[in-house]
C-alpha cells in the first residue's frame, strides 16, 4: 500500500493519515489548549531536570527552555494557534519547539510520555484554580458577614418544614451559610493535598530507563510529593472526582441559599428587596422584578453534580493504566471550575450590593404567628410544670386562639391564669419575639449574645471588613 502523503503525526508504523472525522473526534486541542501555561511549566521543569541529570547537556537544556519560553511569548501575542492536526496541547508545543529548534526540539520528550505529562498539567491547572476558588469562597463569606453584622438585631422567622417554627436573629441565619462555606474551604484544602502530588516521570506506565530525577521536577513545580507507583501515577483521577464532590457541595450550599433568596424576594415573604443591579425584568409583565441570579445558581448546580457522576462513570471500568477515556476529565474540570467560580462571584455580588433585607416586613412577620408557643411551654417548665404537660396545655391554647382569630399575646391575663395558675403578668414579656430570641442562650443558639460572639469570632477568622460599597 502506498504511503499516504497527508502523513501522520505518529511513528513510521503508520502509513495513512487519520480519517478527518476521526481526527476531529480524537483531538483535544480545542479545549486542552487551556492547559498551555501548565504544559510549558511542566516541560521547562522536565528539560531543566534532563540537563541537571546529564541526560542532555546543560546548554541543550537552556535552549529547550528558551524555545519553550518563545512558545509562551507567541501565545501571549496570539500567534500560537495550533489546529486539529496537532491533536492536543502536548503535541502542539512539541511540534512548535521542533520547528523553532530543529533536531534539538526532538530531545524534549526523553524519559517522558504524554500520560505522565497530561497528569502533571491537569494537576498544576487544578491546584491554581483551587486557590482562586478559595479566594472566591472568602469573598462570599465576607459578603454574608457584612450583612450579618448589619443585622445583629434584626429578627427573621425560623422555619422547619417551611412552617414557622421559632424566631431567629437574622445574623444567626446568615452565619449558618458562612459555616457551610468554611467547610467547603476545608474540603478544598484537603483535596488540594492530593492534587499536589506529581506523576511526572512515571512515563507511559512503567517508569523509564532514562536516569531522571523525579524529585527535582516535582520540587521545581511546587509539588509536595511524588506518586509512589508509576501505574497509579498515570491512571489516578481520584483528585478530579474529589474536587467535583467538593465543588458539588459548594453548589449545593449556594443553591439552598438561592432558594431562600428566591422565596424571600417573593411578595408572599417580602423579606428582601432586590436591587436593580442584580435583578431582571420581564419582557411582557411590566411590574416584574425577577431573581434571575439565585435562580441561575440553583439551576447551574446540576452541571457540577452531573460532572461528578460523569467522572465517576469515566473511571469505574478502566483497566490499568492510562486509557483515552481520561481525556474526558478536562471538559468536566474546566466547566466545573468555571461554574463554581461564576456562581460564587454572582452570589457574593448579590449579598454585597444586590439585596437588602426589609426589617419592617421581617418585624411584622415575626410578630404575627405562634412561633413563641414553645416559649410558653418553657415558661411553665421553669415554674415546675413537666414539659410534656406544658406542651399539651399550650397546644390547647393555640387551638383556642386559632378558633378566635387572635395571637397568644392578645389573650388577657385571666385566661392564662384559668389555664394554669403559674402564669403571671410577666408572660407577656416572655413571649415577645425579641425576648424569645434573647432567651436562647445555649452555645450555638440564636440568642443575641451568642450571635455577637460568633460574629466577632468569624470576623477575626475572615479578616477586617472590606471597604464599604458605595
Ligand atoms: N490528550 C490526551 C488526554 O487528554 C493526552 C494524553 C494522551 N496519551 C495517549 N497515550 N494517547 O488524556
Amino acid at each position: 500500500m502506498a504511503v499516504d502523503s497527508s502523513a501522520s503525526a505518529w511513528s513510521n508504523r503508520f502509513e495513512q493519515g487519520l480519517h478527518p472525522a476521526i481526527e476531529r473526534f480524537n483531538a483535544s486541542i480545542g479545549f486542552d489548549i487551556a492547559l498551555l501555561q501548565e504544559d510549558l511549566d511542566g516541560s521547562i521543569a522536565h528539560a531543566r531536570m534532563l540537563g541537571g541529570c546529564g541526560v542532555i547537556s546543560a546548554a541543550e537544556a537552556e535552549q529547550l527552555i528558551d524555545g519553550l519560553e518563545q512558545v509562551r511569548a507567541e501565545a501571549a501575542e496570539g500567534r500560537f494557534n495550533p489546529g486539529l492536526e496537532a491533536e492536543d496541547v502536548h503535541f502542539a508545543v512539541e511540534r512548535r519547539l521542533i520547528e523553532l529548534l530543529g533536531p534539538l526540539g526532538k530531545k524534549l520528550h526523553t524519559g517522558r510520555s504524554r500520560n505522565d505529562q497530561v497528569g502533571t498539567d491537569i494537576r498544576l491547572w487544578l491546584r491554581r484554580r483551587i486557590d482562586v476558588i478559595d479566594g472566591a469562597l472568602l469573598r462570599f463569606q465576607r459578603a454574608l458577614l457584612e450583612q450579618a453584622e448589619r443585622h445583629a438585631d434584626t429578627l427573621i422567622p425560623g422555619y422547619t418544614h417551611l412552617q414557622r417554627a421559632q424566631p431567629l436573629c437574622l445574623a444567626h441565619h446568615l452565619l449558618a451559610y458562612i459555616e457551610m462555606a468554611e467547610r467547603d474551604r476545608q474540603r478544598l484544602a484537603d483535596v488540594r493535598r492530593r492534587v499536589n502530588i506529581c506523576p511526572l516521570g512515571a512515563a507511559a506506565l512503567a517508569g523509564t530507563p532514562v536516569p531522571i530525577d523525579r524529585r527535582a521536577t516535582a520540587a521545581e513545580l511546587g509539588f509536595e510529593a511524588i506518586y509512589a507507583n508509576s501505574l497509579d501515577a498515570v491512571s489516578d483521577r481520584d483528585f478530579a472526582v474529589e474536587f467535583m464532590a467538593a465543588g458539588s457541595l459548594v453548589l449545593a450550599h449556594l443553591s439552598r441559599l438561592s432558594e431562600e433568596v428566591i422565596l424571600w424576594a417573593s411578595e408572599e415573604f417580602g423579606f428582601v428587596a432586590l436591587s436593580d443591579r442584580c435583578a431582571t425584568g420581564s419582557s411582557l409583565m411590566p411590574q416584574k422584578k425577577n431573581p434571575d441570579v439565585p435562580e441561575l445558581v440553583r439551576g447551574k448546580s446540576g452541571r457540577v453534580f452531573g460532572h461528578l457522576m460523569g467522572l465517576l462513570t469515566m473511571i469505574k471500568g478502566l483497566p490499568l493504566a492510562y486509557n483515552k477515556d481520561f481525556q474526558e476529565d478536562k471538559e468536566a474540570l474546566f466547566d466545573g471550575v468555571s461554574t463554581v467560580l461564576d456562581c460564587l462571584e454572582a452570589m457574593a455580588i448579590l449579598f454585597e450590593e444586590g439585596l437588602e433585607f426589609r426589617p419592617q416586613r421581617l418585624e411584622v412577620a415575626v410578630g404575627s404567628d405562634f412561633a413563641n408557643a414553645t416559649d410558653v411551654a418553657d415558661y411553665l417548665v421553669t415554674r415546675g410544670v413537666p414539659f410534656r404537660e406544658a406542651y399539651q396545655l399550650v397546644g390547647g391554647l393555640v387551638k383556642t386562639c386559632l378558633s378566635e382569630g387572635i395571637l397568644l399575646r392578645q389573650l388577657p391575663l385571666e385566661r392564662w391564669q384559668q389555664l394554669h395558675p403559674a402564669f403571671e403578668a410577666d408572660i407577656f414579656a416572655a413571649i415577645e419575639p425579641r425576648q424569645v430570641v434573647a432567651a436562647r442562650r445555649s452555645e450555638g443558639g440564636t440568642g443575641f449574645e451568642q450571635v455577637r460572639a460568633q460574629l466577632t469570632a468569624v470576623r477575626q477568622r475572615l479578616g477586617p471588613a472590606a471597604v464599604s460599597h458605595a
